[in-house]
């Protein structure tokens, strides 16, 4: 087949959105015609036209209604098997199945299945605090008004797994610049979900729900910080934090905080869930650092999920030309 360029595929989930969206404002001529010059994933890998049958996933399109569907469209996709480094994709099956996200369990291989009952349709995301504009954003917003872009990096997390994940997204600095924060501004907090009916782990009292995580302002303005909505080209999967979760490669997976429904910007330094658990084991910063140590075990190699062996792990976790210089003049021994 030939490879089809890379400005002319439309991740699948955005595909469906933008359809939805046509079809919501009543123009099916309009979803015809948006039809015919994006082409959905499914046609990548299956040789489907969905420009031929306009109406052949319309059952999908509603976000409040049948998004299980629309997840079920196509195979999955990006657009290059590796990264940037060469190193091989993960599967969709290893990326879904092997999760942290205490909300459910602490059990990885079981996240999913228990995540299955939760509910990611409709979502809203509260963006307030130090800032000129604040605004709630519905997903459907977010889907639409931010141009949504596939990014492939390295998630490598603190206990020293990692994958290479295509995740669909947006930089995080396009939403701050919409809610346009003020001249004191020197954080981001973010907040996920607190929903213990749906979600087994936060049952369990043993942690401080909601999850809580936070960024300095000008890390979260950093090209490489993403919010994800997406992965291999569809929904964001719930198990890797649905609809919305932040993504920032540079740092240990625990900062990629899932299923985001409050983001503060502010003038204090917040305090994440596991620096409150455990303030000697995980910091604020929490960048990927071979030199630092976790006090229970080393942060110099890691198994990267289908591989036997170790491999050694990278300064900013190869992200240090975008990022070193965010942390120029610190000790980043003491601030880990
Ligand atoms: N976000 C929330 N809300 N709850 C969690 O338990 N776990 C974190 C992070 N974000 C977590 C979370 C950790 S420790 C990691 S390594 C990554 O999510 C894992 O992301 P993945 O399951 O999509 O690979």
């Amino acid at each position: 087949m030939m490879p089809i360029p890379r400005s002319e595929i439309t991740p699948e989930h955005i595909f469906l959105n933008r359809r939805r969206f046509m079809i919501g404002v009543g123009s099916a001529a309009g979803a015809l015609a948006l039809a015919a010059c994006t082409a959905p994933i499914g046609s990548v890998s299956t040789g489907e036209s969905a420009a031929a049958s306009p109406d052949a996933t319309s059952a999908s399109l509603s976000l409040d209604g049948d998004l299980p569907a629309a997840l079920a469209y196509g195979d999955p996709y990006a657009s290059s098997t590796t990264d940037e480094l060469g190193d091989s994709l993960n599967s969709f099956q290893e990326i879904t199945n092997y999760n942290n996200f205490y909300e459910f369990t602490t059990n990885k291989q079981q996240v999913a299945q228990l995540a299955e009952q939760f509910e990611p349709y409709p979502w809203e995301v509260s963006v307030t605090g130090l800032v000129k504009n604040p605004q709630t954003f519905s997903l459907e917003t977010l889907l639409t008004d931010f141009p949504q872009e596939e990014r492939i990096y390295r998630l490598r997390c603190v206990e020293a797994w990692s994958m290479v994940i295509p995740w669909v997204g947006f930089p995080m600095s396009l939403l701050l610049d919409a809610v346009e924060p003020a001249a004191e501004a020197k954080y981001v907090k973010f907040t996920s979900v607190l929903r213990p009916e749906q979600m087994a782990g936060q049952r369990n009292s043993r942690f401080p729900w909601p999850y809580v995580e936070g960024l300095r302002l000008d890390e979260a303005m950093n090209p490489l910080a993403i919010f994800a909505t997406g992965m291999y080209g569809k929904l964001l999967p719930k198990s890797n934090g649905a609809p919305i979760r932040a993504v920032i490669p540079w740092k240990y997976g625990f900062k990629s905080i899932k299923s985001i429904v409050k983001i503060e910007v502010t003038d204090i330094m917040p305090t994440s869930t596991w620096t409150n658990l455990a303030a000697n084991e995980y910091g604020f910063y929490a960048n990927v650092n071979p030199t630092v140590n976790h006090p229970r075990w080393s942060q110099g190699t890691e198994r990267r999920i289908g591989e036997s062996g170790r491999r050694n792990t990278l300064m900013f976790n190869g992200y240090g030309d975008e990022v070193a210089d965010l942390y120029e003049g610190m000790d980043l021994q003491a601030n880990y």
